[in-house]
């Protein structure tokens, strides 16, 4: 069968000529912008794990003098410094990358050295490395239809996750969303049991556990790295005697989790789980008589939209690079991926058998609230 392409009408069709070329000329300007981005994130991947930023926060240093204090060697350093200068991360006083004094230009410690900073965003530089890492693997799972286990994108995306999302427990979890959760914040007060369900590095649960001195929290993750790293964060944080973590699938048939518990949060993590029914109705399971369960999970639109602003453009691309395939292991998986929108939360949580699931009204730029009632 021949296809009459004269009678086929697309949006690039409707376009005029000059139309077209306006298009492709944006979308080349967009795609060379990001390309731009990308490689000095991979930058900037260096400057954070080979603690580059932290040096030149101390002090102006040469390229020898950063060489000398981080053990890097020193012409890829001067190579590196030239590039953090051309992006406009850094000054350079007295000349030349290879002889001048190099220190972070304003803001710059803020995103890229205090880890608690709500502005941090070395944990982006991470995850875009640590996706790299991973890609012959997807191209692999996109043919299969299997899952990449997140194990796989090693322990850079560990890191990644955590830092993340640890700003925003420092910053905001007790004093500005607690009260905003409807009888989570009065129970709190009181001698009270939390589970931390899907805990990762146990920022979440170690923030709790600190500003709440009744309060003892149980955190479970299916990844070892990550609850080795918690149990470290715990002890280090002086909370190791009121919070414990343990590796644990949250979706295992079991009825031992160390509830009754007052609390049970699912701190970005819902949207990940290969079988979040069988996790949900876990949590309910080991809810005490008043129990509740929140989730923070994405702030996605409600509905389909394509052309999305930026956070939804977020979303939506590291959903299949990251998230479904993360959750498309074990037997059986039905992950929601990144894009978990209201209509699917509340499915979810009906079919795992509470009674109810309402949004929160509580406002951020990238999370969404739900509060789950058995
Ligand atoms: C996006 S991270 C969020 C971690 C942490 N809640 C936070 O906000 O930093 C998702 C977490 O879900 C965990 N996870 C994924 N599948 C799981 C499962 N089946 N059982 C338990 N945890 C799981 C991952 O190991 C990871 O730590």
């Amino acid at each position: 069968m021949t296809t009459d392409v004269t009678t086929v009408s697309s949006p690039i069709e409707a376009l005029t000529p000059t139309e077209a070329s306006a298009a492709t000329e944006a979308l080349t300007g967009r795609l060379f912008e990001a390309g731009v981005g990308a490689v000095e994130l991979l930058n900037i991947y260096l400057g954070v794990k080979l603690g580059l930023y932290s040096a030149l926060a101390t002090e102006p240093l040469t390229a020898a003098e950063l060489a000398r204090r981080t053990g890097c060697d020193e012409r890829y350093l001067v190579e590196w410094l030239q590039g953090q200068a051309v992006a406009g991360l850094t000054t350079v006083d007295g000349g030349e990358p290879a002889s001048g004094r190099h220190q972070l230009a304003p803001g710059v410690a803020a995103v890229l050295v205090d880890e608690t900073s709500p502005t941090y965003l070395g944990g982006l530089a991470l995850m875009l490395a640590a996706a790299g890492g991973v890609m012959p693997a997807l191209v692999q799972a996109f043919r299969t239809g299997e899952g990449v286990p997140y194990a796989h994108y090693g322990s850079d995306a560990v890191e990644a996750q955590a830092a993340l999302n640890r700003p925003a427990f420092v910053h905001d979890l007790v004093p500005n969303w607690l009260p905003q959760m409807p009888g989570v914040w009065e129970r709190l007060q009181t001698p009270a049991r939390v589970g931390d369900f899907g805990c990762g590095y146990g920022w979440s649960a170690i923030e709790l556990a600190t500003a709440l001195p009744a309060v003892r929290v149980t955190g479970f993750d299916s990844d070892d790295a990550s609850v080795a790293a918690a149990r470290r964060n715990a002890m280090a944080a002086g909370v190791a005697e009121r919070v414990t973590f343990e590796v644990r699938d949250l979706a295992e048939t079991r009825t031992d989790w160390g509830g009754p518990y007052d609390v049970i949060f699912f701190f970005e993590c819902l949207h990940d789980l290969p079988r979040p029914v069988e996790a949900l109705r876990n949590a309910r399971s080991a809810l005490g008589p008043k129990g509740t369960v929140i989730v923070m999970d994405e702030r996605v639109a409600e509905t389909f939209t394509a052309d999305g602003d930026l956070v939804e453009r977020l979303f939506a691309a590291a959903s299949p690079i990251w998230c479904l395939p993360q959750g498309r292991v074990g037997p059986d998986p039905r992950p929601v991926g990144t894009m978990m929108r209201p209509a699917a939360l509340h499915a979810l949580a009906a079919e795992a058998g509470y009674a109810r699931s309402e949004i929160l009204p509580i406002e951020h730029p990238t999370f969404r609230f739900y509060q789950l009632h058995p």
